[in-house]
């Protein structure tokens, strides 16, 4: 916990909400110029993330936690969005230019156009620009001060379903919170884990978390495309359930993946076995663990591989030479980046939240790249609406300055 906190103003605080299929997070911040610092990290199961009463009463207990750990009124939180809610789109803008010369406001305008979409396509949770077109010349990073006729741009549209959202935020202001902004959670995890040399080459980001695999490609700072599974950790405890020499609970299962899971089959030893309690008190029964990690390792291997294909559907495999990113709570699953490998035939990492102070090292890990990455992006709007502050003051500055001269040319 931060112990600086009573010197802090309550401004520079910020919050980051990742409401997952298995738990919820809750991070409290503060923003430090270009650094964050984890002030506090509450981590709460849920047992249903269908279930609204149920995830607003979590949410309330996280924010009581918090509060009460860290004495600051936890109120205007980043959300976290992803799932099949969520769609990436790319558009197109054109405008004629009105005075034959590109200002600043002909490039918002035809940013606008071009994220003007029929109700239909959701609502618009981030516009990404790329390239501009400039009458016949292509591939232009910035036009502003050139001369043309017809000013076009290349979009990036990330579209969430309207009533998904709605439904979210009735939730958190149920629990006393305000949405201080929706953000693509592979946007908030790339925040956290990617290096700028990955973002440069292209690379995409895989989050295997409890209810779905999610991918996102990223170009320099723009999502490219993003894809959601509705496979992922929950399925493998299913399967783990169902095809052990015993039948388990659900529950049984989860602990048992946890404690003996792994995707590295060929470490393990023929008669390694683990004891599974058998139905109705009737004592152990031991189960092999080369069985439960083939198990784990064919249902993690179809993910990856129906992910792989998908991305070459879209011809996204050859725009990601900076290769495959994971995070998520199923990268704890020993070896599970060398199944993505040879599934996506690209170099795969692990990718845990970079040096950010103040984050203690059980925090470290990628099942908390979402949540810890919202509190990067958080800081990013923050030091902007700071910025807009201060060229605001400058501004009101400069004005009473030449208020000033005018009096003493005057008077
Ligand atoms: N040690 C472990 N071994 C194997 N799996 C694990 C381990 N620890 C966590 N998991 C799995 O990770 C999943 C939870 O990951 P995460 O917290 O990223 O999911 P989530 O954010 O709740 O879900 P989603 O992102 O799909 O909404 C669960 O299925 C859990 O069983
Ligand atoms: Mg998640």
């Amino acid at each position: 916990m931060d112990d600086n906190r009573q010197e802090r103003k309550k401004e520079d605080y910020i919050f980051g909400l990742d409401i997952g299929a298995s738990k919820i997070n809750l991070f409290v911040g503060i923003s430090e110029g270009e650094s964050v610092r984890v002030v506090e990290c509450g981590d709460f199961p849920l047992a249903n993330a269908d279930e609204y009463d149920l995830v607003v009463e979590t949410l309330q207990k996280a924010v009581q936690v918090l509060e009460n750990s860290t004495r600051v009124d936890v109120r205007d939180v980043y959300v976290g969005i992803a799932g099949k809610q969520v769609n990436s789109f790319s558009y197109k803008g054109l405008i004629t230019l009105p005075t034959g010369e590109v200002r600043e406001e002909d490039i918002e305008n035809v940013k606008k156009q071009a994220s003007t979409l029929p109700a239909s396509a959701g609502e618009i949770i981030h516009v990404f620009p790329g390239e501009y077109t400039l009458d016949d010349e292509e591939h232009i990073r910035n036009p502003k001060g050139r001369s043309g006729r017809r000013l076009g741009v290349d979009v990036q549209l990330v579209t969430s379903r309207q009533n998904a959202l709605q439904n979210l935020a009735k939730c958190i202001n149920r629990a006393g919170l305000n949405v201080a902004g929706f953000v693509l959670e592979p946007l908030a995890a790339a925040c956290a884990v990617l290096t700028d040399d990955e973002r440069e080459l292209g690379v995409a980001l895989v989050d295997i978390g409890a209810g779905s695999a999610d991918i996102s490609v990223f170009v320099n700072d723009s999502v490219r495309y993003t894809a959601s599974l509705d496979l992922a950790g929950n399925v493998i405890t299913s399967d783990i359930s169902k095809c052990l020499n015993v039948p388990i609970s659900l529950t049984k299962a989860e602990e048992i993946k946890k404690k003996y899971g792994t995707c590295t089959i060929s470490n393990l030893i023929e008669d390694d076995t683990f004891p599974v309690p058998a139905v109705g008190n009737r004592g152990d029964v031991p189960c092999s663990r080369k069985l439960l990690a083939n198990v784990i390792t064919a249902r993690v291997n179809e993910i990856f591989k129906l992910l792989a294909k998908d991305l070459k559907k879209h011809q996204m495999d050859s725009i990601i030479n900076g290769g495959i990113v994971l995070t998520g709570g199923c990268c704890a699953l020993e070896g599970i980046e060398d199944v993505a490998a040879k599934a996506f035939g690209k170099p795969v990492r692990i990718g845990k939240p970079k040096g950010m102070s103040g984050i203690q090292e059980a925090f470290q890990k990628p099942s908390y790249a979402t949540g810890i990455g919202l509190l990067y992006y958080a800081n990013k709007q923050h030091k902007k609406k700071n910025e807009t502050g201060a060229q605001l003051a400058v501004s009101v500055k400069k004005g009473f300055q030449r208020f000033l001269e005018i009096i003493r040319t005057y008077f």
